[in-house]
């Protein structure tokens, strides 16, 4: 773990990532407050990178963490900075936070996000940890990100919704859910939502198996169903499955895409405790000097992980509930 000096730590400056989570206003509130409650300063970077680039820094007070714990989205905003690629760049965003006096960083993002937080340290020893914010729940190191169980919730309610119509009309839905290198989310809500087959990025079935189940299902009487599909690289591939079901079986498919409706609204009870503990714990790992590293939960243990353990690594989804959802489809 690296480490730095931390008896000169006064301000922490923090800043959400990457796409938003339900959940990162939680993390937030818990990184600011437990600082303050250390006799520590917190500072707000508006806006992720770009807000480092553009001096959007603003101090956070107990107050202005008020009232946020339920909100989803995130209250300092969040930004992609594909030109913090460069070193000049990522040279500027360091001048500019040791102005602002601040410290060490807390990043709260994906794979992505933490990648240009490595840079930081190994570039300028500048201390950051990371804090996983993402819905996909797809970073090394962590069984969970903030996020995820609230986007699994969401899209669940979507489809028992879409089971009644389905249902009412005897019609084959294929829902597609957000995911864009993985299928956690697909997989969750596939076994939580008896959908009869999973398209997931990482082990993609092939439409004949889904035509084949749907085939069988029939031949039992059973007169509508749904298929899961992760969005994958490219949102809109539930059209390209539609199509293909409707020339090899000639069954007509509905499609719903339930995009970006995964991202909002209030975060769940699980994703607040995790979103708390986990913004807790990464300033205790900078009040301790780790730095360079994700704070993360592997099987009950709340953990840190070495970036150089996180970044570039690919967690697998269960193949065990891959096979589950689609045996107890059948
Ligand atoms: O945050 C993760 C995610 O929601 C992916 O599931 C999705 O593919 C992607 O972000 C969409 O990103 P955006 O619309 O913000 O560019």
């Amino acid at each position: 773990m690296a480490q730095f000096n931390a008896q000169n730590l006064k301000t922490i400056g923090v800043f959400t990532s990457g796409g938003d989570a339900p959940g990162m206003n939680a993390a937030i509130r818990a990184v600011g407050r437990l600082a303050i409650h250390h006799g520590l300063d917190v500072m707000g970077i508006v806006g992720g990178y770009p807000g480092m680039l553009n001096k959007e820094f603003e101090t956070l007070s107990q107050n202005s963490m008020a009232n946020i714990i339920q909100r989803g989205g995130t209250i300092l905003k969040t930004g992609r900075l594909p030109e913090f690629h460069q070193a000049d760049v990522r040279a500027r965003a360091v001048q500019n936070l040791r102005e602002a006096k601040i410290d060490a960083l807390v990043c709260i993002g994906g794979d992505g996000s933490f990648t240009g937080a490595h840079l930081l340290w190994q570039e300028h020893q500048f201390p950051i940890i990371g804090v996983p914010g993402t819905i996909d729940n797809d970073i090394a190191g962590t069984d969970l990100t903030i996020g995820f169980d609230t986007a699994v919730n969401i899209a669940l309610d979507a489809i028992d919704r879409i089971r009644d119509t389905a249902a009412s009309h005897d019609r084959l839905f294929i829902v597609e859910v957000m995911g864009r290198d993985s299928g956690f989310i697909a997989v969750d809500v596939g076994v939580a939502g008896g959908a009869e087959e999973v398209f997931i990025p990482e082990n993609p079935a092939p439409v004949e198996q889904a035509i084949d189940r749907i085939r069988r299902g029939m031949a039992r009487g059973k007169k509508s169903s749904i298929l899961i599909a992760a969005e994958g690289h490219k949102p809109g591939r539930a059209y390209d499955l539609a199509e293909s079901i409707r020339k090899k079986a000639g069954f007509d498919a509905k499609v719903c895409i339930l995009g970006h409706i995964q991202r909002g609204g209030s975060p769940t009870a699980a994703d607040r405790i995790l979103a708390s503990r986990l913004g807790a714990n990464a300033v205790e790992a900078l009040r301790r000097g780790d730095c360079d590293a994700m704070v993360g939960v592997q099987s009950g243990v709340y953990v840190t992980v070495p970036f150089t353990q996180v970044i570039g690594f690919k967690k697998r989804v269960s193949g065990d509930l891959v096979s589950l959802a689609r045996t107890l489809a059948i």
